[in-house]
C-alpha cells in the first residue's frame, strides 16, 4: 500500500467523521479546537496534500503558498467565499463544499429569527429576566404580524426556496428577488420583483444570498430607507451582505422595527452598536446547527476528500470557472 495522503483538519469534528477519515488519511487534526494563529496554520499545512477547513478559515494566497503539495481543499460549509477560488484554480487545487445537507436546518433558523425578532422575543425575555414584569398591559411588546403578511426573500436558491415553502402555512404573500428568475417560483409560491420593490412592499425581508464582492452591502443605508418602519430584516446568509453599522443606525432611529441576525461583518467580533440596538435578535452563526445537519456537513466534506483521492468525482465540487 502506498503512503496515505496527508490531511490537515483545522477544527474539532465529530468522532464518526474523524474515524472515516482516519481510515483513509494520515491526519493532523485540531481535535482540541485550539485557537491557531495564522502562522500556526501556515506551519501545519506545509507538508499536507489535503485540507479540511470551515467557513471562518481563510484559504488565501499566503496559505496556498505555504502548502506546495496541496491538491484539494474541502470546506465544511456550503459557502466558499473564504476560499480564493482563482488562486486554487491557478494551482490546480480542487475545492469541495457541503450543499443540500444544511438547507432545511438553515431555513428553520431563518424562521426562528424572523419570528423571534418580529414578536420581540429576546427583548421581552431580557426585560422579564431583569425583574421588570410587574403587570400585564395591552400595549406591552407589540410586535408585527406574520400571518397573511408579505415576506420578501432576497436570494432564491435552495435555502431561499425552503424558506418560501414554509411561508405557505402562514398564508403569506411571498416576493423574491434574485440574479435571475427562479425556475421553481410557481412551485414555491413566490413572485419575482425588483429588489427595491421587494424592500418597499415586504413586511419581513430574509437574506439568503451568497457573499461575494458583488453582494457586499446589498443592504445598506439606501436599502434600509426603502423598507417599512414596521419591517423585520433577517440575515441568515453571510456577514458583509448587510452594512451592520447602517443597520444599527436604522434600528436606533426606528427606520425599521426589528432584525434577526446570525452572521456579522467581522464575526466573531460584533459591531457594538448592534448590541444595544432595539428589536434585535442575535445568534452566533448557528444557522445550520442541528446535529443531523452539522454531522451531514462534516461527513460530506470528508466524502469529498475521500472521493478526490480515489479518483472519483467529488460529491460536491465547487466549479472554479
Ligand atoms: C455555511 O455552510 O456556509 C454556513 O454558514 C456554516 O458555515
Amino acid at each position: 500500500m502506498g503512503a496515505r495522503p496527508k490531511l490537515l483538519i483545522t477544527r474539532r469534528i465529530f468522532p464518526e467523521v474523524l474515524e472515516r477519515l482516519d481510515a483513509n488519511f494520515d491526519i493532523v487534526s485540531n481535535q482540541a479546537d485550539d485557537e491557531w494563529s495564522a502562522a500556526d496554520l501556515l506551519a501545519r499545512v506545509a507538508d499536507r496534500d489535503a485540507l479540511f477547513v470551515v467557513a471562518s478559515d481563510r484559504v488565501d494566497r499566503a496559505l496556498l503558498d505555504a502548502a506546495p503539495k496541496l491538491r484539494v481543499v474541502s470546506t465544511g460549509s456550503v459557502g466558499y467565499n473564504h476560499i480564493d477560488l482563482a488562486a486554487c484554480k491557478a494551482r490546480g487545487i480542487a475545492v469541495g463544499n457541503t450543499p443540500e445537507v444544511l438547507t432545511e436546518a438553515t431555513a428553520d433558523m431563518a424562521w426562528t429569527l424572523l419570528m423571534a425578532a418580529a414578536r420581540r422575543v429576546s427583548e421581552s425575555e431580557r426585560w422579564l429576566r431583569d425583574g421588570q414584569w410587574k403587570r400585564w398591559a395591552f400595549d406591552q411588546f407589540l410586535g408585527a404580524d406574520l400571518f397573511r403578511s408579505t415576506l420578501g426573500i432576497i436570494g432564491m436558491g435552495r435555502i431561499g426556496s425552503a424558506v418560501a415553502r414554509r411561508a405557505r402555512g402562514f398564508e403569506m404573500t411571498v416576493l423574491y428577488s434574485n440574479r435571475s428568475r427562479a425556475a421553481n417560483e410557481a412551485e414555491v409560491g413566490a413572485q419575482y420583483v425588483e429588489r427595491d420593490e421587494l424592500l418597499a412592499r415586504a413586511d419581513h425581508v430574509v437574506l439568503v444570498l451568497p457573499y461575494s464582492q458583488a453582494t457586499h452591502h446589498t443592504i445598506g443605508e439606501r436599502e434600509l430607507s426603502l423598507m417599512k418602519p414596521t419591517a423585520t430584516l433577517v440575515n441568515i446568509a453571510r456577514g458583509g451582505i448587510v452594512d451592520d453599522a447602517a443597520l444599527a443606525r436604522a434600528l436606533k432611529a426606528g427606520r425599521i422595527a426589528a432584525a434577526g441576525l446570525d452572521v456579522y461583518e467581522n464575526e466573531p467580533a460584533l459591531n457594538p452598536e448592534l448590541l444595544d440596538a432595539p428589536g434585535v435578535v442575535l445568534t452566533p452563526h448557528i444557522g445550520s446547527a442541528t446535529r443531523s445537519s452539522r454531522v451531514g456537513m462534516a461527513m460530506l466534506a470528508a466524502d469529498n476528500l475521500i472521493a478526490f483521492f480515489e479518483g472519483r468525482p467529488m460529491p460536491a465540487q465547487v466549479p472554479l470557472g
